[in-house]
């Protein structure tokens, strides 16, 4: 991975693996499970221990609110004074050092003495308090029981910095809502892995979430509706997942009908506001437009150029660019955001936009006419330059989705990059000048459900897109992951969501100190802090678990728990396993086809994934005798929209030629498609082979003939994996790929035996 590293930090590292403290890198991430692991440590002798007699020693004012938050974290059980000497005994300090010059930079010393932090202002002061915290017992985060006894610090110094200027995460409140309580406690997740921006997504065709004062019937109205399909889609999961209930919370009854939503008002966001920065964390506020706007355009329909307000081909129609009216109303709605959120960034949306009702209206005809724009993305380009005009003379910075550069876009704006099928779009921006932040759907759309390679990618995420110069590159400042919540009614799902791959995103921004070996050890401590945070987090994924087995005469179900305190409970009928469900204890030995379903429990008794596994007796597959084959795989290519695999039988395709890898062909560009790749496998051994079929969208794999893996269906990339055994030769290979738009995914591994994962070699490929 390509990453700028300066000579000072280069060094740094160089001395932290292999250097002055002899202490291996694994040796200190047991020691110090620190996420995001600092840009330099250097193990001290002794520890600091914490008593009733410990202070806290603050630069006179300065620090002070730090210092509460600090004391908040030891349950309010020290004093605070405003000043002490130097080499104060038992004392924690908080030192202003301008010497400092990075932004949210920080140094830390602990020795058995004290503890002191030196910070330029209180956000690298704010950021050690929170390196401080982790270095501490989980059970301090237990505010219900009384602060652990024995509370120590292991003597050490610590240098550190950002690497990334804009570390993010974003909750979409639209889709679903979510109540103040919880935006708290995502802040404090968020300050406690060192992120420094939220992005609160506040309004949608879904509903529109923040009071407007001068426009009432934004909330009264549109922060309420009728369930719909993606709520119908959450009630069906809810009957084997909980997570998936719609929070009743967010449920009324209005004039005899059910509706759901809420909004929160001026005063409660401000308070949100205030509790983040205390937190030195900026609330960007999104308000999408021109496009996603029909929770607004149903109660103020002169927004749209016709009055219609409906959903088009794919998308809801937008606002009119073309009305004097639809700037005084945005403009008034800004206004009005800029006095909640102080941040220098305002987020425009700008994405998606239909623009087919602009090109009939005779207003917008004669508008271009008039302001010489050439066409539609021009005019929606006027639309958001103008909008930046209006946010520069307020003293802000405009973001928009990276749609923005579509049709021209002003250096100054910041463009959030997210369509990971256009990797051109932040390359350009940054080469325009403009700032960008990557959140590319993958791997940061946090809304793609989970599985056991989304930790990784995560983490072996390069904000930093091939193509520019070191200079150039400056310009990305950062990222971001983002949570839509279309598919998650409720907190736990939430929860479940972005933890623990948020934890990935905190260590991949902030140091340059990249060990994922270390980083795994340092996450499993993480677990118990999480736990007494009543985080709903993601269990660790079983090693080695195949969905669709196969055996010759037996074969051994052996799992190890994904966390020491968790017990795993099975099922052979069919029926979801509950905690009250078998639990397996020992190794499960298999002689028939069978259908098993597990889960890990988590001692509070919430489960983890559910774990469908199918199990069937095969013998090995006899190959194919067949002389002369050449090297490759035949691949098929059908033009159009197949929404799965199985819907391209039957279907002429286009073209076929020969490629040398199981991965979408470069050449092909078209939003959707199908991919039929056909030949040999040319096996090495006798076995049972597993094999790990990640595709967006779909994919169905055949080998000899046998259903191995069916991950069909439009979807965001996710793996699959099932077994099959052969016999060492030639085994015939079916693979079908569909393209739904935007994904371009196509990966596929496999192992032998139990061996290591590893990918299908272009040796195996024949026709
Ligand atoms: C987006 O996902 N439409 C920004």
């Amino acid at each position: 991975m390509k990453k700028r590293l300066s000579c000072k930090v280069a060094l740094a590292l160089v001395m932290l693996f292999t250097g002055a403290s002899q202490i291996k890198a694994q040796d200190i991430s047991a020691r110090f499970p620190l996420v995001p692991y600092p840009q330099t440590l250097t193990a001290g002798t002794g520890l600091f221990v914490i008593n009733a007699q410990t202070v806290i020693i603050t630069s006179g004012n300065k620090f002070r609110s730090e210092a509460a938050l600090l004391n908040e974290i030891l349950h309010n059980k020290l004093s605070l004074k405003n000043t002490g000497t130097p080499t104060e005994k038992n004392a924690i300090q908080l030192v202003d050092d301008q010497t400092l010059s990075a932004e949210e930079a920080y140094r830390l010393q602990i020795t058995p003495q004290h503890v002191v932090i030196k910070a330029k202002d209180g956000a690298g002061a704010f950021r050690a308090i929170q390196t401080i915290r982790q270095l501490l017992s989980a059970g301090i985060e237990n505010k219900q029981q009384a602060l652990p006894s024995q509370l120590s610090l292991q003597a050490l110094t610590i240098e550190d910095e950002p690497t990334y200027a804009w570390r993010g995460m974003h909750l979409d409140v639209s889709r679903h809502f979510f109540s103040v309580d919880y935006l708290k406690k995502f802040i404090d997740l968020l300050a406690l892995y060192k992120f420094n921006k939220f992005h609160l997504h506040l309004t949608d065709d879904q509903g529109w979430r923040i009071e407007i004062k001068k426009y009432p019937k934004l909330t009264e109205e549109g922060a309420w509706r009728t369930f719909n399909n993606q709520d119908s889609v959450c009630m069906k999961k809810a009957a084997d997942n909980p997570d998936f209930v719609i929070d009743p919370k967010h449920i009324v009854q209005k004039s005899g009908k059910t509706i759901y939503g809420g909004f929160y008002t001026q005063e409660q966001m401000k308070d949100v506001v205030a509790y983040a920065l205390a937190r030195h964390i900026d609330i960007i506020p999104e308000i999408d437009m021109p496009g996603h706007m029909m929770a607004a355009i149903n109660s103020y329909p002169f927004l749209t150029c016709n009055g219609e307000n409906s959903w088009g081909k794919v998308f809801t129609k937008p606002i009119c660019p073309c009305n004097e009216s639809t700037f005084e109303f945005a403009q008034n709605v800004f206004d009005e955001i800029m006095q909640i959120f102080p941040s220098k960034y305002i987020h425009i949306g700008g994405d998606e936009v239909d623009r087919t009702d602009w090109g009939k209206s005779e207003v917008c005809k004669a508008f271009m006419k008039k302001e010489g724009i050439k066409d539609l993305a021009g005019l929606q380009a006027y639309f958001i330059n103008r909008m930046e005009k209006y946010f520069n003379s307020k003293g802000r910075k405009l973001i928009g989705w990276d749609e923005i550069l579509d049709g021209g876009i002003s250096p100054t704006a910041l463009v959030m990059y997210w369509r990971t099928w256009v990797p051109k779009a932040p390359v350009e921006a940054a080469k325009n000048g403009n700032q960008v932040v990557m959140s590319p759907g993958n791997p940061l759309y946090f809304d793609t459900p989970p599985d056991r390679n989304s930790i990784d990618n995560v983490y072996h995420f390069n904000p930093i897109p091939k193509g520019l110069t070191d200079a150039e590159a400056k310009g990305i400042i950062g990222a971001q992951a983002n949570l839509w919540t279309e598919y998650i009614p409720s907190e736990n799902r939430a929860d479940y969501m972005y933890m623990p791959r948020m934890t990935a995103l905190a260590e991949n921004l902030w140091t340059r100190n990249h060990n994922y070996n270390s980083y795994l050890t340092r996450l499993t401590r993480q677990y118990q802090r999480l736990e007494n945070l009543h985080v709903n987090y993601r269990l660790p994924d079983f090693d080695g678990l195949v969905e669709q087995s196969v055996f010759l005469d037996k074969t051994v179900l052996n799992l190890k728990k994904p966390l020491p305190n968790t017990t795993i409970h099975y099922t052979t009928d069919g029926s979801v396993p509950t905690v009250k469900s078998p639990e397996l204890t020992a190794p499960l030995t298999i002689t028939k086809t069978s259908y098993i379903r597990l889960a890990a429990f988590k001692p509070n008794g919430v489960a983890g994934d559910l774990y469908n596994l199918r199990y069937t007796q095969q013998s090995l597959a006899t190959p194919v005798a067949k002389a002369g084959v050449k090297n490759g795989l035949l691949c098929s290519y059908y033009p159009g929209e197949y929404k799965s695999a199985t819907l391209m039988a039957g279907k002429p395709a286009k073209e076929t030629f020969v490629v040398d890898s199981l991965t979408v062909p470069k050449a092909i560009t078209a939003p959707s498609f199908g991919l039929r790749y056909q030949g040999y496998f040319e096996v090495p051994q006798d076995g049972i082979y597993s094999f790990y079929l990640t595709c967006d969208d779909g994919g169905v794999l055949k080998v000899a003939n046998r259903n191995v893996v069916d991950n069909d269906g439009w979807h965001a990339p996710i793996e699959k994996s099932g077994q099959v055994a052969l016999k060492k030769g030639l085994q015939p290979v079916e693979l079908n790929f569909v393209e739904g738009g935007g994904g371009y995914t196509l990966k596929l591994k496999y192992s032998v035996n139990g061996s290591p994962l590893q990918s299908v070699p272009a040796g195996w490929l024949k026709h």
